[in-house]
């Protein structure tokens, strides 16, 4: 059967939504929406796989929840011509997560980056909702026959297992779903969009490490609720040396800060690395940090000032995820039953 192009994709409600998360993923969802269908989730079940202590507990998981779909808001997603909402209000997600919990194989698993970077050392003590946290993700992206997810490069392996799981699916059960008249395949083999100068975004400290929420430092991240204050003054702190940046005919900048920084400009600028270093080649940083500055502050300040004014209405946010619920979950509701047939579930 033909899929209706359909993109994708989900953020955590872990608090500090950084740099990474925005060119990474939520600049991405707004650019997409010309082009596809869109379905963009707050994913709330994914964010307990980790310790309370973690995910903040009950207390700060509303807050980071509104905060998280007001950056896709004060970004430019419209939520009326696309879809928002949280995941744990569409309980097809976890229910279709079981189905694929018994398709996908322990071995796949075991190979995922990601859980042995989160449980490190002490294994035996992490969630089983962290270990089977990326069949929770491919039921995500497959309740709705997703055919396009736009991520950043960290994940990259989970939409990889997705595929898997929907082969392995689409090839167990090739003569149910041929019987239901679904034709060859049920579900898609879902693309990952990784593109750009930004799709992994470096720590303002150490270009070795990926900017992220959990790291110790605030220096190491620009968060998307910084005021411009602090935005100059983490890009003037970021790490750097007294050589100037190489010209375009050099090639790419080996230092991975120096990269990194070109790359934030390539991206906030929708241009390339070649283009800003054709620009700014033979510059000392402290010109281009300037630029930097001046181009984040007028890029980031108003989606931070609009995220901070919605988050004082959460009447309205709410009311954008609950509509956003009740059409995502007639999409899902439509793909479980036609797995519960294809399963053979007898249902009502
Ligand atoms: P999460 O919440 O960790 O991150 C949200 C998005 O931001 C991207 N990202 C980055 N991109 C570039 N540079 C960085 N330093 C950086 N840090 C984070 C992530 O790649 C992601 O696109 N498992 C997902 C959430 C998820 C999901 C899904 C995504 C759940 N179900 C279904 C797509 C489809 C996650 O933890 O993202």
């Amino acid at each position: 059967m033909s899929f209706k192009e359909r993109v994708f994709s989900g953020v955590q409600p872990t608090g500090n939504l950084h740099l990474g998360n925005y060119l990474g993923a939520i600049k991405k969802f707004v650019a997409l929406q010309d082009s596809y269908d869109c379905i963009y989730c707050v994913v709330d079940l994914h964010a307990i796989t980790v310790p309370a202590s973690v995910w903040g507990g009950p207390q700060e998981l509303p807050r980071a929840t509104r905060e998280v779909t007001a950056a896709f808001l004060a970004a430019g997603i419209d939520p009326r011509k696309h879809i928002v909402f949280n995941q744990s209000q569409v309980a097809e997600h976890a229910e279709l997560a079981w189905v694929f919990n018994c398709v996908a194989r322990i071995g796949w698993l075991n190979r995922m980056t990601q859980f042995k970077e989160k449980a490190g050392k002490d294994r035996e003590n992490a969630s089983i909702g962290l270990y089977a946290y990326p069949t929770l993700m491919a039921a995500d992206i497959l309740a709705y026959r997703a055919t396009h997810v736009p991520v950043g490069e960290d994940q990259k392996q989970h939409l990889e297992l997705c595929r898997d799981i929907a082969q392995k699916f689409n090839s167990d059960f090739v003569d149910s779903i041929r019987a239901h008249g679904y034709g060859e395949s049920f579900f898609p083999l879902t693309e990952p969009i990784i593109q750009g100068p930004a799709t992994r975004v470096m720590s303002l400290r150490d270009g070795t490490k990926k900017m992220s929420k959990s790291d110790a430092s605030d220096y190491s991240r620009i968060n998307l609720t910084d005021d411009a204050d602090a935005i100059a003054q983490k890009i003037r702190k970021a790490k750097t040396d007294p050589e100037p940046l190489p010209s375009e005919e050099a090639g790419l900048d080996p230092r991975p800060e120096a990269d990194n920084l070109v790359g934030i400009y390539a991206a906030l600028t929708d241009t390339s690395k070649a283009q800003v270093l054709a620009q700014f080649g033979g510059n000392q940083f402290s010109t281009f940090k300037a630029a930097l500055v001046d181009l984040a502050v007028a890029k980031l300040g108003p989606i931070g000032g609009e995220m901070k004014r919605m988050v004082q209405d959460p009447v309205y946010i709410d009311g954008i995820l609950g509509d956003g619920a009740a059409r995502a979950q007639a999409i899902a509701a439509e793909t479980m039953k036609a797995v519960k047939d294809i399963l053979g579930f007898v249902r009502r």
